[in-house]
């Protein structure tokens, strides 16, 4: 443990100015809470607790006339995109009119995606710290725990029918894996080839500062050879619709499953059922692979018909899930591919002969293809054995 530690009773005195605040502090912070707390008024910050019924923050803080909204982690898994989304949204509201920024901490860290989707869209009024052993590190990309896959992790997407968004899923899934420093296969099991159509031979995600840029390379199944693109982690296939038409040696070899689908009232009954028998075909052969459910193209502003529809859905994979635990019913509330302008008109390059790119550019507040596709892979690697463990050793001490 550090050098540096203080007992409770020595930093309540150091931190609070009044009893009725000691009070305060002690009825409402958590123990992680006291403990930010206490840092940042020893970094020169004057802090409060924020009031009871606030859910959005857990501390107000303020220095040389800047004052921020805390928000105070200390989950064992590192804070991932979708915890960061809400609160950049809370920050984006007005009800968040007292602050300049926001502040998230976190005891675990963050993931890929987090430090990721903060570089991309250059945002100025989020700071992220990580706390540990006492303190409080500003700089917590720089000395995050390195969780490099140490195996090559194999993802198909499969679809019940076609035009839900296969292929445009596989390509920016695996834009978003190379965003967060791994370079991609994306290997073209269609027989459409759609993927060589539209991105040849593959891309080159340049390098942000102080990060190498990363390939996708876009292969068919008998160009990919694990030796020859040693450093090739990440496998992304856009399966056959015709499920024996994929090669078995992909089939056995898959660690999650995507399946796409959408919300609409003649599909939402129909579509389970394709769905199911797609899970099956894939078990059969493989017995570890996790399956998902994914809802693309979700219209953002019709929360109420969207709730009412994929109530239906998912209760028609209750009984499946509860018998195979590692299927998954993504919960579009968690993770969602949101319909976008970008997505539905991506690939025109082919008939305007521009290059082809990703449709990752930031269009009003942020990219939400890129945002979607980065949540994406967060909720992924939160369900995979491998990293955990190596993370987890490093982080929790
Ligand atoms: N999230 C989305 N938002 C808007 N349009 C989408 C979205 N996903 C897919 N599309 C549209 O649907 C079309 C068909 O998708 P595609 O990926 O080719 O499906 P599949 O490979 O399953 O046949 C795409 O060309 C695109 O125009
Ligand atoms: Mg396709």
């Amino acid at each position: 443990m550090s050098k540096n530690r203080v007992s409770w009773a020595e930093m309540l005195d150091v931190l609070t100015d009044s009893d009725r605040e000691k009070t305060i502090v002690v009825e409402r912070a958590t123990e992680t809470e006291r403990m930010a707390l206490f840092l940042l008024r020893r970094a020169g910050f004057s802090v409060q607790v924020a009031s009871k019924t606030q859910k959005n923050y857990d501390l107000e803080a303020v220095r040389d006339n800047v004052s921020f909204a805390v928000q105070v982690s200390n989950q064992r898994a590192k804070v991932h995109l979708g915890q960061i989304e809400k609160f950049l949204d809370f920050l984006a509201h007005s009800d968040s009119g007292n602050f300049n920024e926001g502040l998230f901490i976190s005891t675990s860290g963050f993931t890929k995606s987090v430090y990721t989707h903060l570089r991309e869209e250059k945002y100025r009024h989020l700071r992220l710290a990580m706390l540990h052993d006492n303190q409080l590190d500003w700089e917590p990309e720089k000395n995050d725990a390195a969780d490099d896959a140490s195996k090559t992790i194999y993802i198909g997407v499969f679809t019940c029918k076609g035009g839900v968004g296969k292929t445009t899923i596989s390509a920016h899934l695996a834009g978003a894996f190379a965003l967060n420093g791994y370079d991609v296969a994306l290997v073209d099991l269609d027989r459409q080839q759609n993927l060589r159509k539209l991105l040849g031979e593959g891309l080159y995600l340049p390098a942000t500062k102080g990060k190498l840029g990363s390939v996708i390379s876009v292969l068919s199944h008998d160009e990919w050879d694990e030796t020859a693109y040693k450093g090739t982690k990440i496998v992304v296939c856009d399966c056959n619709p015709e499920f024996d038409a994929n090669p078995i040696e992909f089939i056995r070899k898959f660690d999650y499953c995507l399946v796409p689908t959408t919300l609409n009232p003649l599909g939402v009954n129909k579509n389970a059922d394709v769905i199911k028998r797609t899970f099956n075909q894939i078990r059969r052969e493989n017995a570890k692979a996790h399956l998902f459910v994914l809802i693309n193209s979700l219209q953002k502003d019709e929360e109420s018909r969207n709730i009412i529809l994929n109530e239906i859905l998912e209760a028609q994979f209750e009984q499946f899930i509860e018998r195979d635990k590692r299927c998954h019913y993504i919960n579009p509330d968690k993770v969602a591919i949101r319909f976008s302008k970008q997505l539905l008109y991506w690939g025109f390059h082919i008939f305007d002969k521009s290059k082809p790119q990703l449709a990752f550019r930031t269009v009003g507040r942020y990219s939400y293809p890129r945002m979607d596709f980065l949540k994406l892979v967060d909720y992924l690697e939160m369900r995979t054995p491998i990293n955990k463990a190596k993370t987890f050793s490093a982080l929790v001490r």
